[in-house]
């Protein structure tokens, strides 16, 4: 007699951000197939990925395009070092990728862009393959940049409350989120954390595109620091794994001014909330044209979570200051194996196909409202539902304590993992952050699977909290 499927995966495999123990009541759902925003379990059931698969799968799974892009590219090559090789796909993505970053219209990153850089703010694209490492690039090249333009004393970082930037120790130190960070605090550089940010609700919320009341505070908080900062670090306008919290996009404008005033760079990770989450390519386009950070970060929906790729994007004046003869040592040699690698280029390229021909914003901005619509009607019957926001293919809202709406629950009662497994159960699989329940569908995610992920939502709701 064989051990059962799970018996098997719980003696072998430690998944990630799990403790163990919960998979012995409640094992993972076994997977055997994935197509658009839903999941099919070995035991036939189907189950809707509401939070698109750690927010990576923009495009829902198994898209036509995205594998056919990847089989083309395999038959080609699968991956060739990216130091001393190159190629046209990978070329043509960073050219594409520019392109999107600078604002550009579809036609000159679209299917049909031209050949050829056209110039703009940003200049330059570093390839990595996953979110965490993108960011500690942006986090080095700021430091090597700040250094090679004479500014050594600059070797300091300024992050947000309420931060994450990913999992490497780099990127834990810029983060704010004690919950993973704490065990390897020895481990950690010290930074400055900007506290009193201008949180708001979405685009309805009056104060949306004003950050006037909250600013002097912050302004006060950088001042010390103005002489030792290499770059402000932030995820633009949506904190994910924060909470799913939104602030004004003022906040960026007026960092950008600031940054501007004091040589201090701008590094915008938006891993979780570029490529079209928040209704835009790039969620910091929701501050305006004038204030494009020094450094982007992109992951996930770059690749629609096909396959694992990140890049950072940088200005020619900062790549200007590592152009020098390999003596004078001011290169960036950093490297990571799998850069560039030519199947995830492949799918990139598809990704920002798919993104014009389909008009997937367009498809953001008809069903999003929908989205948000319905969780909002959620709290009319459930008043310990709380600060309800959304923006873009992104809802979410706060559990508190049904005998004293607006207070917290205690953590320990775990209420939003319950809320989740009664979602698993009735065919949704949601991951709440605490007792913060959000949804992070897929962006083409159709307007009746959207609503059977809200009326799931509503009815684990209820079953857990009466
Ligand atoms: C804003 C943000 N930055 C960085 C990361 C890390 O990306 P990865 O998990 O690919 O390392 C994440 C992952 O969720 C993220 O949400």
């Amino acid at each position: 007699m064989y051990p059962s499927l799970i018996d098997r995966d719980l003696a072998v495999l430690w998944h990630p951000c799990s403790q163990m123990r919960d998979y012995r009541d409640f094992p993972p759902l076994h997977v055997v197939a994935a197509k658009g925003s839903r999941l099919t379990l070995a035991d036939g059931r189907e189950v809707l990925d509401a939070i698109s698969s750690w927010w990576c799968k923009a495009l829902g799974h198994g898209h036509p395009r995205l594998l056919a892009a990847l089989e083309q590219q395999a038959r080609a090559f699968e991956h060739v070092i990216l130091a001393n090789t190159t190629n046209e796909p990978v070329i043509r993505l960073c050219e594409r990728l520019l392109a999107m970053a600078n604002g550009l219209p579809p036609e000159v990153w679209g299917p049909s862009a031209p050949p050829g850089k056209v110039p703009g703010h940003f200049g330059k694209v570093f390839l990595a393959d996953n979110g965490s490492t993108a960011v500690e690039i942006a986090l080095k090249m700021a430091l090597q940049a700040q250094a090679q333009r004479g500014q050594s004393r600059r070797t300091q970082f300024a992050c947000l409350q309420n931060a994450y930037h990913g999992e490497t120790v780099g990127t834990l130190s810029v983060g704010d989120l004690g919950l993973y960070s704490d065990p390897y605090r020895p481990l950690m550089f010290p930074t400055v954390t900007l506290t009193g940010l201008p949180y708001r609700t979405g685009p309805d919320d009056p104060r949306w595109l004003d950050a006037a009341a909250e600013w002097p505070a912050i302004e006060a908080q950088l001042a010390p620091h103005a002489d030792t900062l290499a770059a402000i670090i932030y995820e633009p306008v949506l904190q994910a794994a924060g909470g799913m919290r939104l602030y004004s996009p003022d906040l960026l404008r007026r960092f950008r001014q600031w940054a501007d005033k004091h040589n201090v760079y701008l590094i915008a990770d938006e891993i979780a909330a570029g490529f079209g989450r928040c209704g835009k390519m790039l969620a910091g386009e929701w501050a305006g044209e004038a204030c494009r950070p020094d450094f982007v970060c992109l992951s996930k929906g770059l690749t629609a979570g096909v396959t694992p790729l990140s890049a950072v994007l940088t200005t020619d004046a900062v790549y200007d200051l590592f152009d020098a003869d390999y003596a004078a040592r001011k290169a960036f040699l950093h490297s990571n194996t799998y850069t560039g690698h030519a199947l995830a280029v492949a799918v990139a390229n598809a990704v920002l196909d798919v993104f014009v021909e389909e008009r997937v914003l367009d498809q953001v901005a008809a069903h999003a409202p929908v989205m948000h619509a319905a969780l909002r009607r959620l709290g009319h019957t459930r008043p310990y539902l709380h600060n309800f926001r959304g923006l873009g293919m992104l809802a979410a809202v706060d559990i508190t304590d049904p005998r004293q709406p607006g207070t917290p629950l205690p953590s320990g009662a775990r209420t939003g993992y319950h809320v989740y497994q009664e979602a698993v159960r009735r065919g949704a699989l949601l991951r709440p952050l605490g007792d913060t329940m959000y949804l992070f569908p897929p962006l083409n995610t159709p307007p009746a699977d959207l609503e059977a992920m809200t009326d799931i939502l509503a009815q684990s709701l209820d079953a857990t909290l009466g």
